[in-house]
């Protein structure tokens, strides 16, 4: 049976921090699949296409990675998708009882629901999206913390009028 795994988030938008994680999840698993998920206690930035097309222009070289969305509970999705695994990445200890609690509350809602963590890259350790707008709104370089691909993309649509 082929294993395929699922790296959920917001991507509002995608940083660097995120493509390690994929990449290394890609390593691992036969098949990743990159999910625009909804996180109700986030109000994004970006549209849903504008995420979708940002994260597809980054892994459009990895053969064995695909993008799509979900309205609706991961749990279903993994079990509609017979996928095996969810794939987060760890900061720091402060993500921890967050990503913890959703483990459990996955793995109730769907048995078949592994969370698999890996430990954030020491490089993107401070690294998150809304870090990368708040320096994108105004004016800051975000090239370090972007892939090449979408930088030009997030500066435009972000900076001030
Ligand atoms: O990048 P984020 O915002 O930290 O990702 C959180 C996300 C989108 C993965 C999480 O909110 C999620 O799984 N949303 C889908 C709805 C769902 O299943 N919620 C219950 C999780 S136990």
């Amino acid at each position: 049976m082929r294993k395929i795994a699922v790296c959920p988030g917001s991507f509002d938008p995608i940083t660097l921090g995120h493509l390690d994680i994929i990449e290394r999840a890609a390593s691992l698993f036969e098949k990743v699949i990159v999910l625009v998920s909804f996180n109700t206690q986030k109000n994004p930035s970006f549209s849903v296409e504008e995420r979708i097309a940002m994260i597809n222009s980054v892994v459009s070289g990895m053969d064995n990675v695909v993008v799509d969305c979900w309205d609706g509970l991961l749990a279903d999705y993994l079990k509609d998708r017979k996928a095996t695994a969810i794939v987060k990445g760890l900061r720091a200890v402060t993500d921890f009882e967050y990503e913890f609690s959703m483990a459990l509350a996955n793995k109730k809602l769907y048995e078949g629901a592994e969370t698999v963590f890996l430990t954030t890259s020491e490089e993107n350790l401070y690294l998150s999206s809304s870090l990368v707008k708040e320096i994108a709104r105004f004016g800051g370089d975000i090239s370090s913390f972007v892939p090449p691909q979408v930088h030009d993309v997030i500066k435009e649509r972000l900076k001030r009028k």
